[in-house]
């Protein structure tokens, strides 16, 4: 399977602005070093906790932030010369599910407006041939054309999420970055969205990188799973590897963390997250550098890569 995208060696570093005139006082390293590759119509998951950088990574994938360093590959060409340029053919192949569905809608604008945007800035359309366009992507998510002519808060949490997804879809993109999909939606509304997601990825063939702070939407989804914690990868690693077998503390705490909805096993998870608690205290100068840094990746496997010395 070839690859759709390459991330080598990508730093985001944010500029902390200070004093009177507003200058530059220093760096929020966002993003401080990965790696991966995303093959063609394959979902690759990263997770962690807030703020270790997983937004920043699909924005930086989408240009939508300014990298530091390191190069993004998709289909097989260095594509960080088009970052800034949105109307480049890049972006008509790449595009983003936002964390934040609602603040990434202009609330003034009807359904019809907002789904057709992409379509607007790549394809020349009639009127009639987009508004068909728009309707067919409103079916394929599960809502009706009668939406149309809607506005964005005439609808619930898990329907705007599927307007999100809907725009996403309707230039045929190759990659779509999932940021936290189904995080705002209630259980049964989740699981409906991610079978949409994986109904349209077999269909047309999508690549995801799925963002989620939760591993078990994270295990629903994806087979390859890369763990990020403080800016960098801790873990890399596929279910037969990762999932089954983690080696780094911080991806053993956040699978202990995972709830587990079977109420039988409370008391046996219970008991392992205190274990994982006490290994973590007793072994953390093992897994992290001396000023608390991650280390670099090292192979365990063909498939599983976890920093340590
Ligand atoms: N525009 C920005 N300017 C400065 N710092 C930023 C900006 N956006 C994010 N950061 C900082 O960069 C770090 C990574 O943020 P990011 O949004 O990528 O985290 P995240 O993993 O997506 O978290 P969450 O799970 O809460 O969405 C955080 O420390 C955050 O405060
Ligand atoms: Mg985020």
């Amino acid at each position: 399977m070839a690859n759709i995208l390459e991330v080598k060696n990508l730093k985001v570093y944010y500029p902390i602005k200070g004093g009177l005139m507003g200058r530059t006082i220093g760096h929020v390293k966002a993003v401080d070093d990965i790696s991966f590759a995303i093959g063609e119509g394959e979902t690759v998951g990263l997770v962690g906790e807030s703020g270790c950088g997983k937004s920043t990574t699909g924005k930086a994938i989408l240009g939508l932030v300014k990298i530091h360093s390191g190069q993004i590959v998709f289909n097989g060409e260095d594509i960080t010369k088009y970052i800034g340029k949105n109307r480049s053919p890049y972006r008509k192949n790449v595009q983003m599910i936002f964390q934040d569905v609602y603040s990434s809608m202009n609330p003034k604008e009807r359904v019809l407006d907002i789904i057709a945007e992409p379509l607007r800035n790549f394809e020349k359309l009639t009127k009639v041939e987009e508004r068909k366009k728009v309707e067919e992507l409103l079916s394929i998510v599960g809502l009706s054309s009668s939406n149309i002519l809607k506005y964005p808060h005439q609808f619930s949490g898990g329907q705007r999420q599927r307007i999100g997804i809907a725009r996403a879809l309707a230039l045929k993109p190759k990659l779509i970055v999932c940021d936290e999909p189904v995080s705002a939606l209630d259980l049964s509304v989740q699981a409906q969205v991610l079978n949409y997601l994986k109904d349209i990825q077999e269909e047309f063939g999508i690549a995801y990188l799925f963002i989620s702070h939760d591993l078990g939407v994270v295990e629903y989804m994806c087979k390859n799973l890369m763990v990020m914690h403080k800016s960098r990868f801790v873990e890399k690693g596929t279910e037969d590897t990762i999932y089954k077998n983690p080696v780094h503390i911080y991806t053993k705490r956040l699978m202990a963390a995972t709830p587990d909805l079977d109420t039988k096993n409370r008391q046996k998870n219970a008991e392992i997250r205190k274990k994982i608690a006490e290994e973590y205290e007793n072994s953390k100068s093992r897994y992290y550098k001396e000023d608390g840094t991650v280390y670099d990746l090292k192979k365990l496997s063909e498939e599983h890569y976890v920093a340590m010395p």
